[in-house]
C-alpha cells in the first residue's frame, strides 16, 4: 500500500506524481482511499461493477448497501441524478460540502447497480477537498466511495487510521492530514413530496431547514431508510463498551468528556480526552472519531462518555455516540 501526501490547498494537481498514480490506480479499477472534509473515503470507479465489489469486499459489508457517488460539480451530478428545484436549491447551496442528496436515478447514468443497490434513486455529493473533485474529474466518472474503515468500525479521519484498519487491502492512500469537518455527510433524500433527513451529519438539520423554510421528514418506511451500516443500529463500534450520558466515571472505564467540567471519578479515569474543553461542538465532531480510537487502545472496558448538547452538530454526535453505544448483536442486519 502507498501513501501519497498531498496538500489539501491547490485546485490543480496534474503535475502532482501522487494524483497521477492514484488516478492510474483508479482508472485500472483498483480502491484508492481519499480525503474529504468529513472522513476518508474508501473510493473506486463507480461505474465497475468490478471496482465496486472490492470496496464490498475491503470493508467486508455484510450486505450489499447503496454507496454515495462523489462527483466533482452539480452539472456532473445531473448526469446521473434528476435534479428538482429543491435538490438544486440544497446543491447549490450546499455544494462542495457535506450533504449528500438520494434522489432519482437517471437511466442513462453508467453509475453500477452494485453501487446503487439496485435502486431507482442514487446518493450524489460534491466533497469540499479539492484533490478528490479533481481526481473524479480526471477520471471523467463518479467516485463510490463509503467510509475508509472496515464495516462496522469507527471511521477514519486519518490516513493513519486507514492505514491501520485496511492496510494491504488496498492500492493506496491520499493523505491530505485530518479530516477537518469529522463527522460525515448529512443524508436528505429528495424523492417523494417531502424532503427526508435520512443521516445527521457535518451540515445542521436547522441551515437545511431555514434554507428551505420548512421542516425535513423523518424516515417513514424501509423504502425510504434502506439497512445500510451508516444506519445500523450498531455501527462506528469500538472494541470497548460505550457508556452514554454519563455523570460519573466508574472503576476501570476511561471518559471521553465534554465541556470544561469534568465529572465525578474523572480523576481514576483509565484514560481521558476531551471533545471539546470549550463546550464547542464543531471541534467536538472534528475530534469524535479519533478521540475514540485513542480511548479505545487505551484498553479500558468501557468508555464513559459525557452529555453531549443535541443542536447544532449535536445531532450527528449524538447519532454516531448511539450507534456506537448499541448492542452488537444486531451488527448484521
Ligand atoms: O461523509 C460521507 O458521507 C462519507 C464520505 C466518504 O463521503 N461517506 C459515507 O459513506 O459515509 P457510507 O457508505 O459510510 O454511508 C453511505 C450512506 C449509507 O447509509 C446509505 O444507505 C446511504 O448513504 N445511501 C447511499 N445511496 C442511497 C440511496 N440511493 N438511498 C438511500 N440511502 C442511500
Ligand atoms: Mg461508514
Amino acid at each position: 500500500m502507498k501513501i501519497w501526501p498531498i496538500d489539501p490547498l491547490p485546485t490543480r494537481f496534474d503535475g502532482d506524481p501522487g494524483f497521477a498514480e492514484a488516478l492510474q490506480y483508479l482508472a485500472a479499477g483498483d480502491l484508492v482511499a481519499v480525503p474529504t472534509e468529513t472522513v476518508y473515503g474508501l473510493a473506486a470507479d463507480a461505474t465497475s461493477a468490478d471496482a465496486v465489489a472490492g470496496i464490498f469486499a475491503a470493508k467486508e459489508r455484510p450486505t450489499f448497501n447503496p454507496l454515495i457517488s462523489h462527483v466533482e460539480s452539480l452539472e456532473a451530478g445531473e448526469r446521473h441524478g434528476v435534479f428538482d428545484a429543491t435538490a438544486r436549491k440544497l446543491a447549490e447551496a450546499f455544494w462542495p460540502g457535506p450533504l449528500t442528496l438520494v434522489v432519482e436515478r437517471r437511466s442513462s447514468s453508467p453509475i453500477c447497480d452494485l453501487a446503487t443497490a439496485g435502486l431507482s434513486t442514487v446518493g450524489l455529493r460534491v466533497p469540499a477537498t479539492a484533490v478528490t473533485r479533481a481526481l473524479t474529474a480526471a477520471l471523467g466518472r463518479p467516485l463510490a466511495a463509503p467510509s475508509a474503515n472496515r464495516s462496522g468500525r469507527i471511521s477514519a479521519t486519518t490516513a493513519e487510521a486507514v492505514a491501520a484498519d485496511l492496510g494491504e487491502r488496498i492500492a493506496g492512500i491520499i493523505d491530505c492530514g485530518p479530516t477537518p469537518v469529522g463527522v460525515e455527510s448529512t443524508i436528505v433524500a429528495i424523492v417523494g413530496p417531502d424532503p427526508v433527513l435520512l443521516r445527521p451529519g457535518g451540515i445542521p438539520r436547522g441551515a437545511i431547514e431555514e434554507l428551505l423554510g420548512r421542516p425535513l421528514a423523518a424516515p417513514k418506511d424501509a423504502a425510504d431508510r434502506p439497512s445500510a451500516p451508516g444506519m445500523l443500529a450498531s455501527h462506528y463500534a469500538p472494541d470497548a463498551g460505550v457508556r452514554l450520558d454519563a455523570e460519573d466515571v466508574r472503576p476501570g472505564e476511561a471518559l471521553l468528556a465534554f465541556g470544561p467540567d469534568l465529572p465525578p471519578g474523572a480523576d481514576a479515569a483509565l484514560a481521558v480526552a476531551n471533545l471539546s474543553a470549550a463546550g464547542d461542538l464543531t471541534e467536538a465532531a472534528k475530534n469524535l472519531f479519533g478521540l475514540m480510537r485513542r480511548l479505545d487502545a487505551s484498553g479500558a472496558a468501557t468508555i464513559a462518555v459525557m452529555p453531549i448538547p443535541a443542536d447544532g452538530l449535536g445531532e450527528a454526535i449524538r447519532d454516531r455516540l448511539a450507534r456506537a453505544a448499541a448492542p452488537r448483536n444486531m451488527h448484521h442486519p
